[in-house]
C-alpha cells in the first residue's frame, strides 16, 4: 500500500460520496473536502449506507475501483434496535435484565447484518447524572456497576462469540471519556472530572465492553480535563490500549479530528491530524485531514509512518475478524432482510421488552384498571406513533403500534376513545375542548403526554427538563374534570413530576419504548403484564438539585435526620436534598416484604442472604437490590454503591430465599491511578 492508501483505509466517508460512484457529481460533494477519485477508490469505511442492495452495490463498485480490492467497512448508529426498534437504553436499563439488553443487541446485529452493516457505534456508555443533557436517553443511567453488566452485556448480544459469524456485528464502546459529565448538561461542553471520580464512576462501563471483547471504541467530542479525548494519548494509548488492553480500532466522532481546532488545540487541520494520529485515532469520521495532510507530516517526519501501519493494520484485523477478506458480502441480502426485518420474534421480544422497561411511579390502587370500562386515550400519545426516541435507525412510524391501536385490539375496555388534545409547543383550544369532552364521556382518562422524541437525544440538552406548558395545560383541564386521571410519561430523560404525580392516580414512566411501545402500555394498563421497572437514574424534584445521584459522598456536614432543624449542614433552604424518585425505584400492581436479612463475612467475602415474600393478591417481579458502604477509607466513599442485585417473579403469598456472594471486587474501589484498590473495614 502506498503511503495515501494506507491514509485513504483509515479515512470514513459517508454513503454519499460512494453512491455516485465514478460519476461527475463524485466531485459534488468532495470539493469541500479535497479528496481524488482514487481515494475513494481506498477508501476504509462508509458511514450511513442502508439496506442490502445499497451496501452490495458499493461493495462491488469499491472491489472493482479499489486496485487492492481492500472491501470497505459499513457503520450505523444501531443503538437500541435497526428495524424492529427497542426501548431507548435509559428504558432498557430499568428492567435490571442484562440478558434483555443482550437480545435486543443480537436481534439489532441480526437485522442489521441482513442489510449489509458491519459495525455498530454501540454500546454508549457514558454515565449520566444530568439530565438536562439530551443523550441521557442512550446511556443506561448513573449506576456504574449496572451500567458495567449492561455494557458487556450489549457487546455479547452484537458480537456473539465469533465475529465471522456473518450476522453479528462488531460493537464499538463510546464515548470515552465522560462525554455525560457535560458541564451544565450542555451537549459537547467541557468536562472536569476528578480521577478518583473518573476512574471510580465513569471509567468502569467502558472498561466492561473492552473485556468483554468490544472490536472498537470511539472518543468522545468533549474535552476531557483540558484536553479533548480526540487529541488525548494519555486515554487512548495509555489507559485504553496500555492499560485495559484494549487491542481493536479506535474511531474519531463525526468530524471531530477537525473540530479540534475549535477546541483550539490545533492551530490548523494538519496539526489536528498529527494530534489525532499520534493521540491514537485510527480512523477519521466524516473529516480529510489525514488525506490532506497524513504524508506531510511523516515527510516531515513528526508522525513515523510505523505508526500509521499499525493504525491500517488494527482496521484491516477488524475487516479480517468479520471474515470480510473472504467473503465481502457476509449475510446481506434482500431475502435476508425479507425474512429478518420487523419478523414476529422481533417484534414480540421488542414488546417484552418495553414492557419490562416502563416503571410504575405512583398508583393509588386504580391500576390494573378495571375490565368493561370506558376509557378516554388523551395526548399526542395517545394514537401518535413517534414513539420510537432518538436514534430510532431504520424504524418507522407507521409500522410502530400506537396505544389506541393496542387498547383497542385488547377488547378489554367497553368503549375506547381518543383524543389529541395538545402537542408540543402550544395547545389549540377546540383540540383541548374535544380533550375534555372525551375525558367526561369516560370512566378514566389515560393521559399520554411527554416530550417530542426530538427534545432528547444529540444536540438536545433542555435547560428546564419540565412538560411542555402546552401538555401542562391539557393535564390541568383534563384533571378539572374530575374524572380519575392516569398519566403515562413518554419522554427520553428524567422530566419534573411533582405537580403531575400528586394529581394522578398512577403515573408510569414509559421513556420511548420503541416499535411495540403501544401495546406495552396497553398490557400494563389492562394487567395483562406486571410492572417490574426499576429507575436507574434519579428523578430531581426542581432544576436546582440538579446534578444529583443516588452514589453521591457524604459532605462533612450530612443531612443525617438527627438534627433536622440545624441550620450548617449539607442542605438547601428551598427544597429537600432527596429526589422525587430515587435510583432502584419502582412499584409493582403488588407487594413485597424483605426479611430474614443477614450478612457473614469471612475474610474479604460477604454471603447476603434475604427472604422476599409476595404479600399481594397478584403475581410480581421484585428486583432485590444489595448497596453497600464503605464507612472509612482513604478517600470519600459513596454514601451508598449497588453490588448487586437479583430479580425474583413470585406468585402470591410464594417466598424465596435469596443468597448474595460478594467478593473482593465488590469491596474494591478505583482511585486516581486507575487501579483497583481493597482496602478492607467496615
Ligand atoms: C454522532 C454521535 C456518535 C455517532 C456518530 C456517527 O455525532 O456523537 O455517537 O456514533 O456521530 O453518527
Amino acid at each position: 500500500m502506498t503511503l495515501r492508501q494506507k491514509l485513504s483505509q483509515l479515512t470514513q466517508l459517508d454513503s454519499s460520496f460512494f453512491l455516485k460512484y465514478g460519476t461527475s457529481e463524485l466531485t459534488g460533494p468532495l470539493h469541500g473536502m479535497n479528496i481524488k477519485e482514487e481515494d475513494v477508490a481506498c477508501c476504509g469505511s462508509v458511514l450511513g449506507a442502508i439496506g442490502a442492495d445499497v451496501t452490495r452495490e458499493i461493495q462491488e463498485k469499491h472491489l472493482a475501483a479499489d486496485p487492492l480490492k481492500i472491501p470497505v467497512l459499513f457503520m450505523l448508529d444501531v443503538i437500541h434496535g435497526f428495524r424492529t426498534i427497542f426501548p431507548i437504553n435509559l428504558g432498557l436499563a430499568c428492567a435490571w435484565e442484562p440478558e434483555t439488553a443482550r437480545q435486543a443487541a443480537e436481534i439489532s446485529a441480526k437485522e442489521a447484518a441482513a442489510s449489509g452493516i458491519h459495525v455498530s457505534f454501540a454500546p454508549m456508555e457514558d454515565l449520566v447524572r444530568d439530565p438536562r443533557w439530551g443523550r441521557v436517553m442512550e446511556s443506561t443511567g448513573e449506576d456504574p456497576y449496572l451500567n458495567s453488566l449492561y455494557s458487556a452485556a450489549f457487546v455479547k448480544g452484537f458480537q456473539g462469540n465469533d465475529l465471522r459469524e456473518p450476522d453479528r456485528v462488531a460493537a464499538c464502546i463510546k464515548h470515552i471519556a465522560g462525554y455525560g459529565a457535560a458541564e451544565a448538561g450542555r451537549d459537547y461542553n467541557t468536562t472536569e472530572i476528578g480521577l478518583n471520580t473518573l476512574f471510580e464512576f465513569y471509567m468502569p462501563a467502558y472498561r466492561a465492553a473492552v473485556d468483554a471483547g468490544a472490536a472498537m471504541a470511539m472518543a468522545s467530542f468533549n474535552a476531557l480535563n483540558g484536553v479533548p479525548s480526540t487529541a488525548n494519548r494519555w486515554l487512548l494509548n495509555d489507559i485504553l490500549r496500555k492499560k485495559w488492553g484494549f487491542k481493536g480500532t479506535v474511531i474519531s466522532d463525526w468530524g471531530a479530528v477537525e473540530k479540534l481546532r475549535m477546541h483550539g488545540v490545533a492551530k490548523d487541520r494538519k496539526e489536528a491530524a498529527y494530534k489525532a494520529l499520534n493521540a491514537g485515532i485510527d480512523i477519521e469520521m466524516m473529516t480529510s485531514d489525514y488525506l490532506q495532510f497524513g504524508e506531510e507530516l511523516v515527510r516531515e517526519g513528526k508522525i513515523n509512518e510505523a505508526e500509521i501501519d499499525a493504525a491500517v493494520l488494527r482496521v484491516l484485523d477488524l475487516k479480517d475478524r468479520l471474515g470480510l477478506f473472504e467473503d465481502p458480502y457476509r449475510s446481506a441480502s434482500a431475502d435476508n432482510e425479507k425474512l429478518l426485518l420487523l419478523c414476529e420474534e422481533h417484534r414480540k421480544a421488542a414488546c417484552e421488552a418495553a414492557a419490562k422497561s416502563m416503571v410504575l411511579l405512583e398508583n393509588n390502587g386504580i391500576l390494573p384498571l378495571k375490565k368493561g370500562m370506558r376509557v378516554a386515550l388523551i395526548g399526542p400519545f395517545a394514537e401518535g406513533k413517534d414513539i420510537l426516541g432518538g436514534w430510532g435507525c431504520t424504524g418507522r412510524f407507521d409500522e410502530t403500534v400506537s396505544v389506541y391501536d393496542a387498547v383497542k385490539a385488547s377488547g378489554y375496555f367497553s368503549e375506547v376513545t381518543a383524543a389529541y388534545g395538545a402537542g408540543f409547543d402550544g395547545a389549540d383550544d377546540a383540540e383541548l375542548e374535544k380533550a375534555v369532552k372525551t375525558a367526561e364521556n369516560s370512566d378514566v382518562a389515560v393521559l399520554l403526554i411527554g416530550e417530542h422524541q426530538d427534545m432528547s437525544g444529540e444536540a438536545a440538552s433542555r435547560t428546564d427538563i419540565s412538560l411542555p406548558a402546552a401538555q401542562k395545560k391539557l393535564f390541568d383541564k383534563i384533571v378539572k374534570t374530575g374524572k380519575p386521571v392516569i398519566t403515562v410519561i413518554f419522554s427520553g430523560r428524567p422530566l419534573l413530576l411533582s405537580e403531575t404525580a400528586e394529581r394522578s392516580e398512577a403515573l408510569i414512566q414509559a421513556w420511548f419504548p420503541g416499535t411495540e411501545g403501544g401495546r406495552a402500555v396497553a398490557d400494563l394498563i389492562t394487567g395483562k403484564t406486571e410492572p417490574q421497572g426499576r429507575l436507574t437514574m434519579s428523578f430531581p424534584r426542581n432544576m436546582g438539585q440538579i446534578p444529583l445521584y443516588y452514589n453521591a459522598f457524604s459532605t462533612g456536614r450530612p443531612v443525617t435526620g438527627e438534627n433536622p432543624a440545624e441550620r450548617y449542614l449539607s442542605k438547601y433552604i428551598d427544597s429537600p436534598n432527596t429526589p422525587l424518585y430515587p435510583f432502584g425505584y419502582g412499584l409493582s400492581y403488588s407487594h413485597t416484604e424483605i426479611s430474614g436479612v443477614s450478612c457473614e463475612v469471612s475474610g474479604d467475602k460477604a454471603t447476603v442472604t434475604a427472604e422476599v415474600k409476595n404479600t399481594g393478591e397478584r403475581e410480581t417481579t421484585e428486583t432485590v437490590q444489595i448497596y453497600i458502604r464503605d464507612m472509612y477509607a482513604s478517600v470519600v466513599r459513596p454514601v451508598k454503591q449497588l453490588k448487586a442485585f437479583k430479580k425474583v417473579r413470585l406468585m402470591p403469598g410464594e417466598s424465596e430465599k435469596i443468597i448474595f456472594e460478594l467478593g473482593r471486587e465488590s469491596f474494591s474501589f478505583y482511585k486516581e491511578d486507575g487501579d483497583l484498590h481493597f482496602e478492607g473495614g467496615r
